[in-house]
């Protein structure tokens, strides 16, 4: 469904992202993993349509949309949740689940909010509140369930436990899994690796800017596989 290979990023003269290469596909979750500053974020945004990537490629559902601008990825049903969540916190529930319905036909709106609500029913509790009296795992849920809106086909999530409680964690990232068994395909990026293993299929490492290892997130459970493969050979030289 996703294929990306050999992308290259960078702000200016900055070489952001320099040889990353993952996939996903439907009904699976893609982890992504990385050292702070490895490039992760840079990735997501570049695959979303955020960016613009030097070179490499990014096909998805068998078409190349390499550079193709967000607002027409988003089209074609691939989404970004975004680190920070980004919700407009002033405005209600309901409203930023509307702005995430923006390129739906309207006659369709109604219905996927109640869809929304049925899958996360605390935002229907909730559907009058300015979205920034919610918790931050509320917050969360608002995100995805916004990104729900344009009935995507994949969603890019970055760092999706970021600041939350333990038990918010696990919580938003069993909603996760339960996306993904109703058939949406995920490529999340989570610092909390252990966390997000638990939830995964497959897993990407990516080390300063490049993929360095990708494999099963039975094989990544096995932590010298990924230690071997972020930090390299050395790391384990007299360990
Ligand atoms: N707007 C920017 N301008 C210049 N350099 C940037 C910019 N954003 C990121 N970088 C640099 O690009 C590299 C990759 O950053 P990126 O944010 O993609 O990493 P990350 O893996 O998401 O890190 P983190 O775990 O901290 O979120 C870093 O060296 C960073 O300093
Ligand atoms: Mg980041």
């Amino acid at each position: 469904m996703l294929e990306v290979s050999d992308l290259h990023v960078s702000y200016g003269p900055v070489r952001a992202v320099h040889g990353v290469s993952l996939s996903a596909s439907a009904g699976r979750v893609t982890l992504v993993l990385g050292a702070n500053g490895a490039g992760k974020t840079t990735s997501l945004r570049a695959i979303a349509g955020f960016h613009k990537p030097d070179s490499g490629s990014v096909r998805f559902d068998g078409r190349d949309i390499t550079g193709t601008a967000a607002h027409k990825v988003v089209r074609r049903g691939m989404v970004l949740v975004p680190e920070g969540r980004k919700i407009f916190l002033p405005l209600t529930v309901e409203e930023n689940l509307r702005i995430g319905g923006y390129t739906a036909p309207r006659g369709s709106i109604e219905h996927s909010i109640d869809e929304v609500y049925e899958k996360f029913p605390i935002l229907a509790e909730r559907r009058h509140s300015p979205a920034g009296l919610l918790s931050g795992g509320e917050q969360q849920m608002l995100a995805f369930g916004r990104a729900l809106m344009s009935k995507p086909k994949l969603m890019l999530m970055d760092e999706p436990s970021m600041g939350l409680a333990p038990t918010m964690v696990e919580r938003v990232l069993s909603s996760v899994r339960t996306m993904a068994d109703a058939g949406i395909g995920i490529l999340m990026v989570e610092q909390n690796a252990e966390a997000g293993l638990r939830i995964a299929d497959t897993v990407a490492v990516v080390s300063r800017g490049e993929t360095v290892w990708t494999g099963t997130a039975l094989e990544a459970r096995d932590g010298k596989a990924i230690v071997h493969a972020m930090l390299g050979e050395a790391a384990l030289d007299g360990a």
